[in-house]
């Protein structure tokens, strides 16, 4: 369905734990956070329902993040489950790639169509510090697999961090440029979750753009519906990706809403608007109620963000 500001929602990005195996600077507090009761998330049967009356109103593509997602216990069963929800033609998933090798050929056999990866740097001891968890060399392997799997195409996801590792972004498109790679720099949003000393690591996605087209001859790549500015290189199969949510706002652009693990839909990621559909779904509400509620939700998603009522990125994943 349009929203108020003809925007067509089509695309559901569902989380589905608060939990992870990783800590990265940008998302969590250090100690990790207080994880959601376990009742208190949606079962699969919760979700599929909600995919289900989304379907029916036009929501086309859905992404599973967490958290993490892959360390939600069974999720390959829920990817083959929504994939047999009418109207779905897309079912993506956003991982930190930790766990990816082992699952990508399960995961692509239950109808997950591709993956996006999360990784912010290659050199290993970096990526210690950034995830203050984790090892890099599972999320190559795993990137690997994803493309021996055809989950493709493989996207990466990297978030840019002056200082931290906009040093590296040459290596990110020659890596893209070797393995036909889509690379896509995110924008630090300084959202709920990080502290004083992450606020300072935002730049411009204008900046690295700049820099990169000194030594690659960067073609727009025309899109309407998706939020990335996307540039190919002539010549090769890479795609470099730019997501700036601060300093190009796409909003007219957006065609996605968010559920949380436990149920809470959120029309804008940078809004403090919730519309919590869990007690209903457990109090006995009618799939013609919870409709309703949906529209009503989806009516009043915010015209732009103004980059307030921030929700902790762990809970939403992206
Ligand atoms: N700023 C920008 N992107 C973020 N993500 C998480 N936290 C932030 C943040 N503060 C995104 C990253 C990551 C995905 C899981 O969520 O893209 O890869
Ligand atoms: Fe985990 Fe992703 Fe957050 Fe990193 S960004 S802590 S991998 S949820």
């Amino acid at each position: 369905m349009n929203d108020l500001y003809k925007r067509r929602i089509n695309y559901l990005r569902i989380s589905v734990t608060d939990l992870c195996n990783l800590r990265c600077v940008y998302c969590m507090p250090a100690e990790g956070v207080q994880k959601m009761k376990h009742q208190d998330l949606l079962s699969f049967e919760e979700i599929v329902r909600l995919v289900t009356i989304f379907a029916r109103i036009g929501v086309k593509k859905i992404r599973l993040t967490g958290g993490e997602p892959l360390v939600r216990k069974g999720i390959e069963e829920l990817v083959a489950m929504i994939q047999s929800v009418q109207g779905i033609e897309e079912i993506t998933l956003t991982t930190n790639g930790q766990l990816l090798e082992d699952k990508a050929v399960l995961l692509k056999k239950k109808g997950l169509t591709r993956v996006n990866v999360s990784l912010d740097t290659l050199d290993p001891e970096k990526y210690r510090k950034i995830t203050r968890l984790g090892e890099s060399a599972p999320v190559l392997k795993g990137i690997e697999a994803a493309f021996k799997a055809e989950l493709t195409p493989v996207k990466i996801n990297t978030v840019v961090m002056k200082g931290i590792n906009d040093d590296e972004i040459f290596d990110f498109a020659a890596m893209a440029v070797e393995k036909g790679l889509s690379w896509r720099f995110i924008e630090f949003m300084p959202l709920g979750g990080v502290g004083e000393e992450q606020k300072h690591y935002y730049m411009s996605n204008d900046i690295l753009i700049e820099r990169l087209k000194k030594k690659y001859d960067l073609v727009p790549y025309p899109h309407k519906t998706l939020i990335s500015d996307d540039y190919v290189i002539p010549g090769t199969k890479a795609v470099l990706g730019f997501i700036s949510p601060l300093s190009h706002k796409f909003c007219s652009r957006c065609n996605r809403v968010r559920m949380t693990a436990d149920g809470r839909l959120l029309p804008c990621l940078l809004s403090s608007l919730e519309y919590p559909l869990r007690k209903m779904i457990r109090s006995g509400a009618t799939d013609e109620e919870i409709q309703k509620r949906i529209e009503e939700a989806i009516k009043n998603k915010p015209k732009e963000h103004l980059f307030q009522g921030f929700k902790p990125m762990h809970t939403i994943g992206g």
